[in-house]
Formats: C-alpha cells, sequence, structure tokens
C-alpha cells in the first residue's frame, strides 16, 4: 500500500472513530454524525483505489493489515478498542459500501443499534481473533500496551460531560460553583497524557459542535495540558493548570448569548461586553469554593498579550503567570482554528505560521517556540514560512 493510500486509510479510520464517538454523544441523525460517515466513505474508496475491498484486522489493541500493525497513533487504537468491545476481530470493507452501511457500523459500535453491530452487504463483520508476536524490526509493533487501565480522551464519560455542562448551566444563572467534577474531568485528561496520544487530533470529535464557550474551553484544556506536560509540568500544578484552563471563559457566561453568538460585526456595546469577560470571570471564581488561585488570576489574565497590549487595559503593568500566557496561546490557537460567528476558520498552516510570528510581541516568545515544537511533532508535514 503505498503512502497515500495509507494516509487515506488513516483518515477513514479516524473519521470513523469519531463518528462513534460523536454518536455516543448525540442523536444518530445528528448532521456531524452523517458528515464525519460521508469523509469516511470518502477516504475510504481513496484507501482501497482500485482493490475490491479492504481488510482490517485486529489484534488484541491494535489494526494490522496484511500482517503489520497500521500505527498511526490514537485513532487505529481507539477504532480496535472499539471493535474489541463488540468482540469484533475482522472489519471487511469492499469498495461499493455505502454511507448508510457505515451509519449502521458507526450504529453498532457506538451501542445505538438494538440489534447490536453487525454485518450489511459491503462491510462484513468477523469474529477472527488473533494473536501478534512483534519482531524486533517493527518498532511500530512494541508500544506500552497492557499496562494498567489508563484513561484516554474519549474515556470522558457521557456522565462528565453533563456534569460539565450543568456546571456551566448554573454558572450561567450566577450560581456558585464546586471544583467537584471539573477535578476529575482534568484528571482523566491528565491521565491521557500519561500515554502516547496526540492532543491535537483528540480536539476534532468536539469540533464543530454547537455549545462554543464548553467545546472551546476544554480544547483549551487540552492545548494546555499538552504545553505544561511538554515543559515538564507536573503534580498539583499541572492539576491547577488544567482547571484554569477549563474555567478561563467562564466570565463569557455572563455575555448575552445573542451577543456571543451574532454573525457579523459587533458594536462597540457589544465589544464592551465581551472584553469584560475576563474581569467578570474572576470576580466569579474568587468566590468559588475548592477552586485554584491560579484559575482566578488565568481568568483575568488570559487576553493581556505578552507586550502588554489586549485587556484589561491598565493591567499589564505587572508580570502575567506562566498558566495565563499558555492559555493566550491555547486560546488563539483554537479560536483561529475553529469555526466562530466572528471570524472564519483558517487552516493549521496558516494558524501555525500566523501565531510564530507573534511569538516575542503579543505572545510569550518560548511558549510559543514550545507550542510550534508540539504542533510539528504530531504534523511533521506542517511548513511554517
Ligand atoms: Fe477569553
Ligand atoms: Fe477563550
Amino acid at each position: 500500500m503505498n503512502e497515500l493510500r495509507q494516509q487515506a486509510l488513516l483518515d477513514f479510520i479516524r473519521h470513523l472513530a469519531s463518528a462513534v464517538t460523536t454518536a455516543t454523544f448525540y442523536p444518530l441523525e445528528h448532521t456531524q454524525v452523517g458528515k464525519l460517515c460521508a469523509r469516511a466513505l470518502e477516504s475510504l474508496q481513496q484507501a482501497i483505489d482500485k482493490d475490491s475491498e479492504i481488510a482490517l484486522k485486529r489484534v488484541d489493541e491494535q489494526i494490522v493489515i496484511g500482517s503489520k500493525p497500521l500505527g498511526g497513533g490514537m485513532y487505529p487504537a481507539r477504532l480496535a478498542s472499539m471493535l474489541k468491545h463488540s468482540g469484533i476481530g475482522l472489519l471487511k470493507v469492499s469498495r461499493f459500501a455505502t454511507q448508510e452501511e457505515i451509519l449502521t457500523l458507526v450504529a453498532g459500535l457506538s451501542g445505538k443499534d438494538e440489534n447490536g453491530t453487525r454485518s450489511t452487504e459491503n462491510i462484513r463483520l468477523g469474529k477472527l481473533e488473533l494473536r501478534y508476536a512483534p519482531s524486533d524490526d517493527d518498532p511500530s509493533a512494541t508500544g506500552k500496551r497492557g499496562e494498567a487501565e489508563t484513561a484516554e480522551f474519549e474515556d470522558l464519560t457521557e456522565e462528565q460531560i453533563n456534569r460539565l455542562k450543568d456546571i456551566y448551566e448554573a454558572t450561567r444563572k450566577k450560581k456558585k460553583l464546586h471544583s467537584v467534577g471539573i477535578s476529575e474531568i482534568v484528571s482523566s485528561f491528565i491521565a491521557a497524557f500519561t500515554r502516547e496520544s496526540n492532543p491535537i487530533l483528540a480536539l476534532a470529535p468536539l469540533k464543530e459542535m454547537d455549545e462554543y464557550t464548553f467545546t472551546h474551553s476544554i480544547n483549551v484544556c487540552i492545548l494546555n495540558l499538552a504545553q505544561a506536560t511538554s515543559l515538564g509540568i507536573e503534580g498539583s500544578l499541572l492539576h491547577d493548570i488544567g482547571i484554569s484552563a477549563l474555567l478561563h471563559d467562564i466570565g463569557k457566561l455572563q455575555v448575552p448569548i445573542e451577543v456571543l453568538n451574532k454573525p457579523g460585526q459587533l458594536d462597540d456595546d457589544e465589544w464592551q461586553m465581551i472584553r469584560r469577560h475576563p474581569l467578570e470571570g474572576a470576580k466569579f471564581l474568587i468566590n468559588c469554593p475548592g477552586v485554584p488561585r491560579l484559575a482566578v488570576v488565568t481568568a483575568y489574565e488570559h487576553h493581556i498579550r505578552f507586550d502588554a497590549s489586549g485587556y484589561p487595559k491598565n493591567a499589564g503593568s505587572r508580570e502575567q503567570n506562566i498558566s495565563s500566557h499558555m492559555t493566550a496561546l491555547s486560546d488563539m490557537f483554537d479560536a483561529m482554528s475553529t469555526h466562530r460567528t466572528y471570524s472564519p476558520s483558517r487552516d493549521l498552516e496558516e494558524v501555525a505560521t500566523t501565531m510564530k510570528y507573534m511569538g516575542g510581541t503579543q505572545l510569550h516568545p518560548l511558549l510559543a517556540e514550545n507550542f510550534m515544537k508540539i504542533l510539528t511533532k504530531f504534523h511533521p508535514d506542517l511548513e511554517l514560512a
């Protein structure tokens, strides 16, 4: 299989696994599930090319093509664990597979099909179970698999997601916030970082969904943890950085939703409302039991730039906390790469290049450099102008 087809196969797996994850949280009819199935089909057709079918075998928690493990990071591993959960050892997909058949597979794997996971005309499932003995010349076969159970991003349970949504809802109604629940969520993210995972890819399943501030906060949390762990930060500081990221935009919940979601230009008054969210967030968090002080500081400082521009004004005379600098980077990255009402999404290369040149002015130079390293580690083809 040539490189192009292999990449298409990895894309197929990524879209399929994301569709299953999305379908566990949202109805099967959700547009995002349909979109991911369509993308999966498109990638599948490129991967199959002129062959008649493609056979993915599951061996323990790896996907194997022919006799070689596919590698490729967390999505093949994620698909393998989904197949394992359904007792499937072999997935054969013919070139005539349809989007509807992919949706049937997604329904089965996400537990939404009362008949369970089942074969269709062009997608055949087998119970075949293989053992794979890794050889020395095959580095991808020697992972850290089989160790104690560690949480993956997708292990963020529906219950935890709902808990987080409740917290956001309660906050919108100006109720007091307790850090119980938030703390568990951050712990499960941190556990995921103890394994080799691609934090950038982990952002994808939650993207493009509604509830911008909610998904944005999760994305910023994942990116901040990626930055912090890459710098060797661990323990309670890492935990507090995660919580701070998750809560950095909490003040936005006090901005009217019509203003937050307004398509097109904001007028001066509306901008003023948006610009008050760091102060409102900090004022709110300072009275919340169990919320670390770092979260208060981060909420207040995350829009103050390295060169003291940004907002709140008159706050730039003192040095910002490292957590605020990290949040500024993650925040900017996520805001620029995600579709939002007041600026269209841009592609990764453009975003990364823009941010690279902001290092030393708007963004902290060393942290910006480190952020680019993280991006290029997971996207080796990334070309920064
Ligand atoms: Fe913000
Ligand atoms: Fe933000």
